[in-house]
């Protein structure tokens, strides 16, 4: 396995072409899947092994991407340690018992691994489903964009209360991000020895943090989980959604840095490119045109990474439900004829 085009290009080994995956594949788009949802809630789907590893190989099956990746969601390690998770149809994911106090962060538990044991036995059925036939990437939400759900007790638009936390109770916001980088180790290290080939640490909401404080909020805790899970051929991506100076990427462990949609790729080529492998980047929002724009929007990304490697291809954030099957099958066919041409 580890010699497949997807984690050879993670390494940064040459390939025969660029890799393509994209963000939420195992979702809403997939008529398959909105099948499956309509007999189960999210949360059954997430914790009945056997659904979840069904939609984790749709999109392989039905789009033909490079990696799949472990049908979960970041949400499922605060209510390992505790918090009451609803999926609220329409309104997205909350919590009943959001962390409000210094006693709220004490009673959190840092022993999640036991509490995981479906993501564990969902990514031991995937690998027997998929056969050899891709890698499986394994995921966890990175410390501070986790914080923000478990502080806010939602989404939000200003994140006023996880930052008040940090610039008013700085001590207290360690010591949650310390006992939530904890638990992803030992959540990480329980999805790798279920065998899964890479890792992506979604942070998120990365871009809500003003700059100067982005490292020691955010970065410095996702570099110590990579630190610590990192093992030989294992690829480690990190996606911090929204930050703009791309030049602390440098010096982090891992081995990939996912680009958003609202950077431009060629800019973070000159900063990083031969440093770090670049995953992304383009608008998801362009998969709702027709495909001759797919074609040349998508040519434009490889043209800025030089057509050279050191790219995987995606999207810069999730697919969106609304993106027509034959627009996504469209680009997928086109990395992989077009790409070709110039390794
Ligand atoms: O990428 C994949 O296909 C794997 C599955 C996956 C899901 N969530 C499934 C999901 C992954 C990797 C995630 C990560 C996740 N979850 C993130 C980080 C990635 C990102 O998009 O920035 C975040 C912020 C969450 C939290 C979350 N879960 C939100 C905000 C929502 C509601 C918004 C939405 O898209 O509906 C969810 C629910 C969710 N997670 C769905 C899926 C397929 C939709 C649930 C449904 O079917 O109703």
């Amino acid at each position: 396995m580890s010699e497949h085009l997807f984690l050879k290009a993670c390494r940064n080994e040459k390939t025969e072409r660029t890799p393509v995956w994209v963000m939420r594949q195992a979702g809403r788009y997939l008529p398959e899947y909105r099948a499956v949802r309509a007999r189960h809630d999210f949360l059954t789907m997430c914790k009945t092994p056997e659904l979840a590893a069904e939609i984790t190989v749709q999109p392989i099956d039905i789009i033909g991407f490079d990696a799949a990746i472990i049908f979960s969601d970041i949400l499922v390690v605060p209510e390992a340690m505790g918090l009451s998770l609803k999926i609220v149809e329409s309104n997205g994911p909350a919590f009943d018992n959001p962390v409000k106090s210094g006693g709220d962060i004490d009673r959190l538990n840092t022993n999640v691994a036991g509490k995981l044991e479906y993501v564990y036995e969902a990514v031991r059925l995937t690998k027997k489903l998929l056969n050899g036939r891709v890698p499986l990437i394994g995921f966890a939400g990175a410390p501070f964009t986790l914080a923000a759900y478990m502080v806010e007790g939602k989404g939000s638009k200003n994140f006023e209360k996880i930052k008040t936390l940090i610039f008013k109770e700085p001590a207290l916001a360690h010591k949650l991000l310390e006992k939530i980088t904890a638990s992803v180790i030992e959540y990480l290290k329980g999805k790798i020895d279920a065998e899964c080939d890479a890792i992506q640490i979604f942070d998120s909401w990365a871009g809500v943090l003003p700059p100067d404080c982005y490292e020691e909020f955010s970065l410095n805790y996702i570099n110590r989980i990579v630190s610590e899970i990192k093992r030989d051929k294992l690829p480690v991506i990190v996606f911090p959604r929204g930050i703009r100076n791309f030049e602390i990427m440098k010096s982090s462990p891992c081995d990939v840095v996912g680009v958003d949609w609202e950077s431009d790729l060629a800019k973070i080529k000159d900063t990083l490119g031969g440093i770090k492998v670049l995953q992304g980047n383009m608008d998801p929002v362009i998969l709702l045109s027709d495909e001759k724009k797919i074609r040349s929007e998508a040519g434009k990304v490889l043209d800025k990474m030089g057509r050279d490697g050191g790219h995987v291809f995606n999207l810069g954030h999730g697919i969106l439900p609304e993106t027509p099957i034959d627009n996504i099958k469209a680009l997928v066919k086109f990395i992989k004829e077009e790409s070709n041409k110039y390794h």
